[in-house]
Formats: C-alpha cells, sequence, structure tokens
C-alpha cells in the first residue's frame, strides 16, 4: 500500500521509511528539506494521491510548552485537513509514554497532539503509539545541553528503545486497520538518562564533563518523576543501549 511519512527525514522517520519500504510498501516523504510543509495543508493534500495511511513524526526542537503546542497542534490540524480533502482514511502518530501528568514544556505539545487528533479527527481515524524515549535521545540530548565543555544531563528516569524498532512498529501500525491507542513501547532496560549518557561519552571516548540536574518547573519534575519510564505491561523492543550503541544506528560523539 502507499504510505506518507510526515517527518521522514528525522531520527526515527528514517527508519520508519526503511521499514515500511522493506516490508513492500511505497512511501511518500514528506518534510521541509524535500519540498513540503506539513502546515500547508492544501499543499500536501497535493502529494497524497491514494496513499491509504499517513504516519505524523514531525517534530520541533524546544523545551518551550508554548511553542511545542503550536508546533503540534497546527501541525495535527493542517494534517488532518490534508487527508480530509486527499480522502486518507488513517492517521499514525507517535507520541511518548508516561507525559499524562507533565503538561509542561515540550510534553505539553504532545498531549495537545493527542487532543486535537482525538476531538478532531473527522472522518479520518487514527493510531497512536506512545513509546519511550529513543536510545537516540541520549545523542539529541548530548548535542542540545551541552554548553563549551559542560554537557547538563536532566536528571530523568527512563527506558530508552532503538528508534528503529519503533519505525518498524509505526510501519506495522499504518499498514494495519485503525487502532486508536496501541499498546505502549519501551525499551528492554530501565535506567538514568545521566547514565547512558556517560556509558555513551566512554564508548565514543569522548572527554567531557557531565553534570545531572533536575529541570526547572512541572517540565524538570515530572522528567524526574519516573513516569517517562513507562508501565510494566508495555510492550518492550529488545534492542539494548549497549547493542545499540555499537550498531551503525549510533552517531559517534567524537
Ligand atoms: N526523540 C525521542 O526520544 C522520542 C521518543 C518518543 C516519541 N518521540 C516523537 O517522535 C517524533 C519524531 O521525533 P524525532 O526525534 O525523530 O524528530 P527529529 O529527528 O527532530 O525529526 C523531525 C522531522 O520533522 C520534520 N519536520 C519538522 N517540521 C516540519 C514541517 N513543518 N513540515 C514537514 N516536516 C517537518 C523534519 O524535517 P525538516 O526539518 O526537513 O522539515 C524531520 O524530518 C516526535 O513527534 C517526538 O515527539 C520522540
Amino acid at each position: 500500500m502507499k504510505i506518507a511519512i510526515a517527518g521522514a527525514t528525522g531520527v526515527v522517520g528514517r527508519h520508519t521509511v526503511a521499514a515500511a519500504e522493506a516490508a513492500g510498501h511505497e512511501v511518500v516523504p514528506l518534510s521541509r528539506s524535500a519540498g513540503h510543509d506539513i502546515l500547508d495543508a492544501a499543499a500536501t493534500a497535493t502529494a497524497l494521491d491514494d496513499v491509504q495511511a499517513l504516519i505524523d513524526v514531525t517534530s520541533v526542537a524546544t523545551i518551550k510548552g508554548r511553542e511545542s503546542v503550536e508546533f503540534f497542534e497546527r501541525g495535527t490540524r493542517a494534517l488532518l485537513e490534508a487527508e480530509r480533502l486527499a480522502g486518507v482514511p488513517h492517521h499514525v502518530a507517535l507520541s511518548i509514554v508516561g507525559i499524562d501528568d507533565i503538561d509542561d514544556g515540550y510534553y505539553a505539545g504532545k498531549l495537545a497532539q493527542e487532543r486535537v487528533l482525538t476531538a478532531e479527527h473527522g472522518a479520518v481515524d487514527w493510531t497512536v503509539l506512545r513509546a519511550t524515549q529513543f536510545h537516540e535521545f541520549a545523542e539529541q540530548t548530548l548535542v542540545r545541553a551541552t554548553i563549551g565543555p559542560v554537557t547538563v544531563a536532566p536528571k530523568a528516569l527512563v527506558r530508552t528503545v532503538a528508534a528503529r524498532e519503533v519505525g518498524a512498529r509505526l510501519a506495522e501500525l499504518a499498514a494495519g486497520a485503525p487502532a486508536g491507542r496501541a499498546s505502549d513501547l519501551a525499551g528492554p532496560e530501565q535506567a538514568s538518562l545521566a547514565d547512558l549518557m556517560r556509558q555513551m561519552l566512554q564508548h565514543d571516548g569522548a572527554r567531557r564533563r557531565l553534570v545531572e540536574a533536575r529541570l526547572p518547573g512541572a517540565f524538570g519534575r515530572g522528567m524526574a518523576s519516573g513516569s517517562l519510564a513507562g508501565e510494566p505491561d508495555a510492550d518492550r523492543g529488545s534492542i539494548t543501549f549497549d547493542a545499540w550503541l555499537d550498531s551503525a544506528d549510533h552517531t559517534r560523539v567524537v
């Protein structure tokens, strides 16, 4: 079948494209770098001829709640409008495990995305997969939270999962019937984000000072609360952080 992937060039988007293609689907990749801004519903609709499902793995790099809410609300509404115009029957979105009580910072946007989808989907049926932080989140945090020689690791208990396994699950869900809230997907092991980042620096031979700190406000409190690691009944990925570090999916820090 034909599957559109919004955010096709991103960390999980690249794996989602690969998994959908490996399963024999035709992929329509959507990203600004390929000339598609999802905020333009009419233009997006023209790319969705015969598309049977659209997977939304777009993101915005911010920890400001207002910016995150604006991006995910506008983006989800625009994609739903494009799907309505083009007759796409199934919208698949990726959200984050354990954020219900963290209506702040980046997570406020993810909760807003889920609310828009459930309340405004109209004739477009939906599936939402919540996944834990990716192993790649440790890399993303290293890049975003390094000031000079010091990296700040936000205090958080996590159960990271390989983006590769999340992409594969999204491709499977898109090929199936709309499922509403799908089973959560978590990683195989629980750890503090700071320990994972230290392990990565050591693995890559990077000399850098890493300081663990609780981020301010409700966002920081939520990250530190342990809820991001999810519940014991979540489905589990099988690729460990160690195995991922040794794989081609990991971009070395040095
Ligand atoms: N990172 C994690 O640990 C994690 C865990 C669970 C769930 N998630 C969710 O997974 C999703 C993807 O995260 P990620 O880390 O893979 O993101 P990412 O690497 O930052 O990639 C974001 C993608 O969105 C595209 N994009 C952004 N704005 C766009 C626009 N206006 N129009 C079209 N494309 C646009 C980007 O391409 P261009 O810049 O070329 O437009 C890129 O392909 C997010 O919704 C996130 O909340 C992430």
